[in-house]
């Protein structure tokens, strides 16, 4: 068991499922509708607690009603709420229809809401933690956070993940020691996934490195070495939603754990592919 701060944020996810995507100006009946928490961070938080770890997030809740229920909803998946910071604003609503017969999901996001300042991540007992989890995400911030993060940690790892290829990111990077790259990601840099991996492997020996490409598999880079492990064949997908988060989870639980990292992405794609293969976050180790 690691004590384990994720940061990033948490939404309310609005979940509709459909028997199939629907086209523009048209009307029809969704087969079931559910609340749920949602956001990278929060579903990475929610996992990791499910793996047994003392999982806590670091996010910032909207000071309104949704806020106190999201925080009551995480609370209920184990995730400890104590780092998170109270704002005026709304709480980020994601719309999400589910395709019953791709498995898909569509999102569409909503928020208005300012995010984690470096001034209140440095108020957190940072020095209690064995892993610091990132989400990429507002990158003026970003480097000021893993900074601070690196400055109270004495080897405890971080990792970070570069999911949506926004401008100024890259420079949070150098302070990592574990990446974490999505196909999105990727192609904005490279066309191939291999091509990616192996500049980024070039790039940065010695860092972990992990790329996923969906039914290309999932890639990782570590001191010249790159690995590649292929999705199971045939797999069945019910429910995309939240297997990249998956992915992270079961990716920092193997590692934090002391798997070496080739064995690492192997336990993150087989929890991916768990996700993707049943509806929900809920029982993923079981
Ligand atoms: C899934 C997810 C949803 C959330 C959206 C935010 O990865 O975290 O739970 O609504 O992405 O971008």
């Amino acid at each position: 068991m690691a004590r384990i701060l994720v940061t990033g944020i948490a939404t309310i996810d609005h979940v509709l499922d459909v028997a199939d995507y629907p086209a523009e100006d048209t009307e029809s009946r969704a087969l079931a509708s559910a609340f749920t928490p949602g956001g990278n961070a929060a579903n990475t938080a929610r996992i990791l607690a499910q793996a047994g770890h003392r999982a806590d997030l670091a996010a910032v809740i909207a000071l309104d009603a949704d806020g106190e229920a999201l925080l009551r909803m995480l609370e209920g998946f184990a995730v400890g709420v104590t780092p998170c910071a109270r704002q005026p604003g709304r709480t980020p609503v994601s719309h999400v229809l589910r395709s019953r017969r791709s498995g898909s999901r569509t999102i569409v996001h909503y928020r208005d809401l300012p995010e984690l300042t470096a001034a209140e991540f440095c108020e957190i007992e940072l020095a209690a933690y064995d892993w610091f989890h990132f989400e990429g995400r507002n990158p003026p911030e970003l480097p000021a956070l893993l900074g601070a993060a690196r400055a109270a940690a004495v080897d405890q790892p971080v990792s970070l993940e570069l999911e949506k290829p926004r401008a100024g990111l890259d420079a949070a990077m150098p302070l990592a020691d574990v990446l974490m790259f999505s196909r999105d990601w990727a192609r904005s840099r490279a066309d191939q996934p291999e091509a990616f991996i192996e500049q980024a492997a070039q790039q940065r020996p010695e860092q972990v490195q992990t790329l996923t490409w969906g039914h290309r598999g999932a890639w990782v880079a570590h001191r010249g070495q790159i690995v590649h492990c292929a999705p199971t064949a045939g797999l069945s997908i019910r429910d995309s939603l939240g297997a990249g988060d998956s992915f992270n989870a079961g990716l920092i639980h193997a590692l934090v754990s002391g798997q070496p990292p080739e064995q690492a992405l192997g336990a993150a794609v087989r929890l991916a592919e768990r996700k993707l293969s049943q509806q929900g976050l809920d029982g993923l180790f079981a």
